[in-house]
């Protein structure tokens, strides 16, 4: 098992791919603390995992919040005795360009999917300093690396998330915290087919358009972003920090032209 005894601490673990990553985890033998804005979800999470003889409880968290995310931080180690690794993963979406997009919609995407992530860290990092070290892994997304039409908040704040990552692993290497942030392309969770604007019961069809936009011509799971997140956060990614790591069906390698579009070579 990859994180035995090890205790994580996952946000916006209610849903896709958070709910996916702590089941994963615990299955790696970690103690994990489901943590979520909607506590009905992260307790359902845990119980999920209990169900399958793991070992998790749940928390109910604002990652915007200051005084709540100290609280979620403070009680993973009063549960647990300690934090190995956090991933930061809450995130919310606006499929709106700037000029559309209102200062209150703004703020919220950027306060979960950007000032969450400081705020996880600004609590964890002293917790992993006093043990001697620790894994932060950032949710960020294929949206953090490359202009995407129509996210003009949640590009910037997922842009933000890569490079604060990256700065992050410099100030604390010395400390052996390593903290990488993870690049999504597509995967099929209820923010990605919310933010595609589907009328109800046409879901097949859009997660075929959105599938097509991949060079390997389908979505994500959220099932393969927990294994990443898993081997990210394990031993064996030991001497990796400081990268933002790309799990998008080769989304973020180039301009890709959907084949049809191309004339054949004869
Ligand atoms: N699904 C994708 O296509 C995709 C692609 C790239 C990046 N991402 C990122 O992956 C992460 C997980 O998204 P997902 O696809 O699993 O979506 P999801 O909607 O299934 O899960 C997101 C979870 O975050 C929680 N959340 C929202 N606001 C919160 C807050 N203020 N405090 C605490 N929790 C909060 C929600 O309740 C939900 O359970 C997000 O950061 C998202 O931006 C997703």
């Amino acid at each position: 098992m990859l994180l035995e005894n090890k205790v994580v601490l996952v946000t916006g673990a209610g849903s896709g791919i958070g709910q996916a990553s702590a089941i994963r985890f615990a299955q790696e033998g970690a103690k994990v603390m489901v943590a979520d804005v909607r506590a009905e979800s992260a307790s359902n999470t845990a119980a999920m995992i209990e169900k399958a003889a793991g070992t998790a409880k749940s928390i109910a968290v604002d990652v915007r919040v200051p005084a709540q995310v100290e609280r979620m931080v403070n009680e993973t180690i009063a549960s647990f005795g300690r934090l190995d690794v956090l991933f930061n993963n809450a995130g919310v979406y606006v499929p709106k360009n700037v000029v559309d997009t209102s200062e209150e919609e703004w703020d919220w995407v950027v306060d979960v999917c950007l000032k969450g992530v400081f705020l996880g860290c600004k609590y964890a990092i002293p917790q992993m300093i006093k043990q001697g070290g620790g894994v932060i892994i950032n949710t960020a997304s294929g949206a953090g690396l490359e202009g995407v039409p129509n996210l003009g908040a949640y590009q910037a704040a997922k842009g933000g998330v890569v490079i604060m990552s990256k700065g992050i692993a410099l100030d604390f290497a010395r400390n052996q915290i390593r903290c990488v942030s993870i690049c999504p392309g597509v995967i099929e969770t209820p923010i990605a087919e919310n933010c595609n604007q589907v009328p109800a019961g046409s879901s097949s069809q859009v997660w075929q358009r959105t599938g097509n936009m991949h060079p390997l011509g389908r979505n994500g799971k959220p099932e393969e972003v927990a294994a990443l997140a898993a081997f990210l956060a394990s031993d064996q990614a030991g001497f990796i920090t400081g990268v933002a790591v790309p799990i998008d069906g080769g989304f973020n390698a180039g301009a890709f032209i959907p084949p049809g579009l191309i004339r054949a070579s004869s």
